[in-house]
């Protein structure tokens, strides 16, 4: 695709592994723009509280995150093998690490946090402050870039998203489980859709995609034409 077009600014929004993070990174390789897994953020910092003893199964101390958010250092580093960039905490590689079935059962109660979301949110901001960037989570659109020129919601039925959940950890070398999957994915998009800050919504100008019953390549030649449609105007 030439770039002759001004640059603009994509959010991909939608509930946990519904293929954000796949069409994202393939649309910002495929526009030569700068691809942000916001999610890996949150669970970067729900790491640190988890390094640090703040959360656990039955307590979490939000004052103590919240006061030591200061000590928390956040990199992309691109990594030329893989084609993408990895996250790291306070000057160590965690993007593995974000992934585990563990992390995933702790970020979203981290997320509720206002003083979280602010922390992150300026990082945001800053990231895709010179626009070509392609950025997913769950309040791109509706908090982090409320002018993005494309916004794409996207959803799917919880089962097949557990699914493929169970599928992409056993790929990642992870144990994993239907059940306890399907039930974190459920507590999550409840927890995401329902929580006082930037709740997970559907914005007026954001395009919803179901990718229930489609394919990965299907899904971005979707999110493709809406972004082309877009370029051309
Ligand atoms: O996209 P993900 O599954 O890696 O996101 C992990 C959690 O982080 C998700 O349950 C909600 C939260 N999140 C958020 O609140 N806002 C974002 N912009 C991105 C993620």
């Amino acid at each position: 695709m030439t770039l002759k077009t001004p640059k603009i600014t994509i959010a991909v929004d939608g509930f946990s592994s519904t293929g954000k993070s796949t069409v994202a990174k393939r649309l910002a390789k495929e526009l030569g723009y700068i691809y942000v897994d916001t999610g890996a953020m949150y669970r970067a910092v729900t790491v640190y509280a988890m390094q640090h003893d703040l959360i656990n199964k039955t307590d979490f101390d939000k004052d103590l995150l919240v006061n030591s958010l200061d000590n928390i250092e956040l990199e992309f580093i691109y990594n030329k093998k893989l084609g993408f960039a990895e996250i790291y905490l306070n000057g160590k590689n965690i993007e593995k690490k974000i992934r585990s079935l563990e992390v995933s059962n702790f970020v979203s109660p981290v997320a509720t946090v206002s003083e979280v979301r602010r922390f992150l949110v300026d990082k945001q901001r800053l990231m895709g402050l010179n626009k070509g960037v392609v950025m997913d989570g769950r309040d791109i659109g509706s908090v982090v870039f409320p002018d993005a020129e494309v916004k794409i919601f996207l959803t799917a039925n919880a089962k097949i998203r557990a699914e493929r959940r169970l599928l992409e950890l056993k790929e990642k070398g992870f144990e994993g489980n239907f059940d306890e999957i399907l039930q974190n994915v459920m507590d999550r998009d409840h927890i995401d859709s329902t929580r006082a800050d930037s709740p997970l919504i559907k914005v007026d100008d954001a395009v919803e995609i179901d990718a229930s019953y489609i394919n990965k390549e299907e899904q971005f030649q979707e999110v493709l034409s809406i972004v082309q449609k877009v370029l051309n105007e």
